[in-house]
């Protein structure tokens, strides 16, 4: 199958009751971040691939006003089951929804869910989805240990060259407060739209 369909990603969460990137609370690196980002209090964020939602619904109780979007209908069955009506749920796909514009994207684990081919134009399409100056705030894998994808690893200049096309990069370094199960092997970077 496709991991480019909603199909694929639905498979895996009807064999698995908690696939494996699920860690049942929000990563550890949204509160590096946002240390990072400086978002304005009450800004609207977008998360691309939300699965069951943990991330977005901890941006919301933050306070920020959160969209999420996921294509695959159980990941927001499961988001919805857990965290009600604090986010504006989505099933849509990153590529085509026509929400937005945000001020910032919280980019964890959908990116680096791109087969390599696609990262060019989930780039450009992300730029598109924000506001001049908005920001991209991205943990993503350099290292995924030989693992066939996805996810799939980017050496970080791979990804700096890449976000350079659209995104001036106000940060790009190893990730200190990763989950232990991840922990060297993540990067962040937050960039800003020109
Ligand atoms: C590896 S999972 C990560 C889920 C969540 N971010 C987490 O860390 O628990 C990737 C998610 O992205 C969704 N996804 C992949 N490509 C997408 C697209 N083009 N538009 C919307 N959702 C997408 C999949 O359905 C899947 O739920």
């Amino acid at each position: 199958m496709d991991p480019r369909t909603p199909e694929y990603w639905q498979q895996v969460y009807d064999t698995e009751a908690r696939p494996g990137w699920d860690m049942d609370a929000p990563t550890p690196l949204l509160a590096e971040l946002l240390d990072l980002a400086g978002l304005a209090a009450g800004a609207r964020v977008a998360v691309p691939g939300c699965g069951f939602g943990h991330d977005a619904a901890e941006l919301a109780r933050q306070g920020f006003r959160v969209t999420a979007f996921d294509f695959a209908p159980a990941a927001l069955a499961g988001a919805r089951a857990r965290y009600g009506t604090a986010v504006d749920w989505r099933q849509e796909d990153w590529f085509t929804t026509e929400a937005g514009p945000f001020d910032a994207v919280f980019d964890h684990t959908c990116f680096v869910a791109m087969e390599p081919g696609r990262r060019e134009a989930y780039v450009a399409r992300t730029g598109e989805l924000l506001k001049p100056r908005g920001r991209w705030l991205l943990a993503a894998f350099h290292d995924v240990q030989d693992r066939p994808g996805p996810p799939f690893a980017v050496p970080m200049e791979d990804l700096r060259r890449l976000a350079e096309a659209r995104f001036e990069i106000l940060h790009l370094a190893e990730a200190t407060r990763s989950h232990p199960r991840r922990a060297g092997r993540e990067m962040l970077l937050v960039g800003r739209t020109r």
